[in-house]
């Protein structure tokens, strides 16, 4: 809570008046487990982001201590902390964005699927929350596992009669980021140059890199095309076992949920031709939920693209990935319709 309340909302709309008279929109954005191993860094670049007006720290331990320290930051974003249950609501009321990365962590020797039992009534309570509060935000989820915690959403938004699947999004970019750092060394490039579409899921065999869509173009040998894919499939793993019991990605993760809030406020904002890959509602397979492409505008994901020219490598895995995303996504559906 501000310390002074009457400063702070003064500050607030000073800061409001400078953005209307530079034509700068700012969006308020809510970050859900805003004092976790991601939220912290998550919470500190979003201070950062000039799109950012108010940002508000939500979490059930340690949001006041969070909420403190980032508040001298001397960036835009005012920045309010919330804590608790009781203040869930506070938390999201009037907000354009909703970031969720609330729950635990794997430890190693555990699936992503595993952390089920205890994330998926989190983030059911969260969802019922923006259901009631924010039921136009757009929602970034990021609780494992992603592959039926956003389905999870999706019915606590039906229930609520809320649903519009444009605006839930479950975030894949760290696939995306680690593919582009892990191509860009084999092929020896920056990898701010590189771009690799990941689809499918975020989980083993879900995450499936389309090596043959890699831009700029290029090829890869079989042993390369083995080797990144494996890699990528198991990056998460790589962290979970290097922190030996500490947790998993939190400041990769941090970095990538960044880099994909801001293109949702860049989208909302109205910039056009901005493109990353999510976990979104989809006709692309005949699975309802699928990672790939989608371009982001004022109403959420607004158009899903196809998958493309898959080889054969690829073909295979996404009949695996399928095979296993099905499963995923039904257990999240049942744990609400049950
Ligand atoms: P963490 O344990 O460090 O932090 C989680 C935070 O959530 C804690 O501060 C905790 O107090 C808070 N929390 C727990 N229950 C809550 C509730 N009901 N309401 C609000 N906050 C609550 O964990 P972390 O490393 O930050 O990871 C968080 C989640 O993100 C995990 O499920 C992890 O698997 C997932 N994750 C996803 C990706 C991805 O690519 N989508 C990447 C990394 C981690
Ligand atoms: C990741 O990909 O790093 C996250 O999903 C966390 C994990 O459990 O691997």
């Amino acid at each position: 809570q501000p310390l002074n309340p009457k400063m702070e909302e003064s500050s607030v709309l000073r800061r409001a008046d400078c953005r209307a008279k530079g034509g700068a929109p700012g969006f308020k954005v809510a970050i859900l487990g805003a004092a976790g191993g991601i939220g912290q860094p998550l919470a500190m670049l979003m201070k950062m982001n000039p799109l950012v007006s108010v940002l508000h720290l939500y979490d059930v331990v340690n949001a006041p201590g969070v909420t403190a320290d980032l508040s001298h930051m001397d960036t835009g974003a005012v920045v309010r902390g919330f804590l608790g249950q009781p203040q869930l609501e506070n938390a999201l009321t009037g907000m354009d964005l909703v970031i969720i990365p609330a729950g635990v962590p794997r430890k190693p020797g555990m699936t992503r699927d595993d952390l089920f039992n205890i994330n998926a009534g989190i983030v059911r309570t969260l969802c019922e929350g923006v259901a009631k509060c924010c039921p136009n935000a757009i929602v970034n989820l990021i609780s494992n596992p992603v592959n039926s915690t956003v389905p999870i959403a999706a019915e606590v938004f039906k229930k609520a009669g809320t649903y519009d699947p444009k605006r839930l999004l479950g975030v894949t970019t760290l696939d995306v980021v680690r593919a582009n750092t892990f191509v860009a060394e084999v092929l020896g490039l920056d990898p701010r140059e590189v771009n690799v579409p990941v689809v499918g899921g975020h989980s083993g065999v879900t995450i499936l890199p389309l090596l043959s869509q890699v831009k700029p173009p290029c090829s890869f040998t079989p042993e390369e095309t083995d080797y990144l894919t494996n890699r990528i499939q198991n990056g998460g793993t790589e962290v979970v076992e290097a922190k030996a019991g500490a947790g998993s990605a939190t400041l990769s993760m941090a970095y990538a949920a960044v880099k994909f809030a801001d293109a949702c406020l860049r989208g909302l904002r109205g910039d056009a031709g901005i493109v990353e890959c999510a976990f979104v509602a989809s006709e692309v397979t005949e699975l309802p939920f699928f990672a790939t492409k989608v371009r982001l505008g004022r109403t959420g994901a607004e158009e899903i693209y196809p998958l493309g020219p898959l080889n054969e490598y690829e073909r295979m895995g996404l009949e695996k990935a399928k095979q296993e995303l099905a499963g995923s996504i039904q257990k999240g559906i049942t744990f609400i319709k049950k």
